[in-house]
């Protein structure tokens, strides 16, 4: 399983860490189920207004399906908010986790550190992942490096639960990181919407290019500089991740001869963005000006994974005693 918050595009954070890898695992690993959650609900304890909402659910499909989910029969691709199940669980679940516990995330100490107020959905947000991830019965969680904390406290929340009802109702699920380091911002900070510091190859040309044309490098001109400390600014770090081999190479060919400036680098990697990704730009618009394709894919997935969900919610309920 995995999954994206509809908090905007997913940004080239989300795509190279968790949907690429997770496509390239569709591909190979032939026989297993995978379940590719839109994350909806989660992105109200944020929420701005219903059209953005809206446009982000169909934006977050929009991405998957451009970059070449093929929805076959072992593809479970669905939204949250469809799955009441999730929700129902949500509830149980609650009540199998200490509260004191859940105030000591990270995301939880980064609220209070910054003295922002914070709303009980914020607090509540790792129970409800918990409640996607076991409803399940998930092996493997596909995830970013900032969601480990998330997996720890849903295993442990299954954990609790099982031993309560004295029965392995709930599945121990393990994560999986493809990229080990965390994709910097454009600031040189983790790449977050909420920081704004994203690079969104799936952006109108002008933002894309504003977005990349203010990537930081550094205060010196790139002449006067070390190839060493060239490779640690943030702009070279993201060249690398985006671009093919060969660009790579020719780059820090040009780099090691004094050939060539930050400016440039950063008009190739737009001029990169928009030549490798212009047949997904393309799919996305369509999709994008056809909503009518995305409903339908996601309500073919809601019927398919409701079908496990229900199964599932009825033998959790039955473990409880909520069954006479
Ligand atoms: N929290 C994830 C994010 O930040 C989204 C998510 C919600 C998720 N439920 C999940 C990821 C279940 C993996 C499994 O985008």
């Amino acid at each position: 399983m995995t999954g994206l918050q509809t908090s905007g595009n997913p940004h080239i954070g989300n795509i190279f860490g968790v949907i690429l890898p997770t496509i390239s695992y569709i591909k190979k690993y032939k026989k297993d189920l995978f379940f590719i959650l839109i994350a909806d609900l989660h992105s109200i304890t944020n929420y701005k207004n219903y059209i953005i909402l809206k446009n982000n659910i169909y934006k977050n499909a929009a991405t998957w399906l451009s970059l070449n989910l093929n929805i076959k029969k072992n593809i479970y691709f669905y939204r949250q908010s469809d799955i009441k199940e999730i929700n129902e669980l949500f509830w149980y679940l609650n009540c199998f986790f200490p509260f004191n516990r859940l105030k000591l995330s990270h995301v939880i100490k980064n609220y209070k550190n910054k003295k922002k107020n914070y709303n009980t959905g914020i607090i509540n947000y790792p129970i409800l992942m918990a409640s996607d991830i076991l409803l399940y019965d998930i092996d493997k969680v596909i995830i970013g490096k900032d969601q480990i904390q998330h997996i720890e406290i849903t295993r442990k929340i299954a954990q609790t639960f099982n031993k309560k009802v004295n029965k392995k109702v709930l599945n121990i699920p393990k994560y999986k990181i493809k990229y080990n380091y965390i994709i910097p911002g454009i600031d040189g900070e983790k790449m977050s919407k909420s920081k704004k510091n994203i690079i969104d190859i799936f952006e109108d040309k002008n933002i894309l290019e504003k977005q990349i044309m203010n990537i930081k490098t550094t205060n010196k001109s790139i002449y006067s500089i070390t190839y060493k400390k060239i490779k640690k600014t943030t702009l070279f770090k993201i060249y690398k991740i985006i671009s093919k081999k060969e660009d790579y190479i020719y780059i820090k060919e040009k780099i090691k001869n004094n050939k060539i400036g930050f400016y440039t680098i950063k008009k190739m990697l737009y001029k990169n963005i928009l030549y490798y990704y212009s047949k997904q730009r393309k799919i996305f618009f369509y999709l994008l000006n056809n909503k009518k394709i995305i409903k339908n894919i996601l309500y073919e997935g809601y019927k398919k994974s409701q079908k496990i969900a229900k199964k599932k919610i009825l033998f959790i309920k039955e473990c409880l005693g909520l069954k006479i």
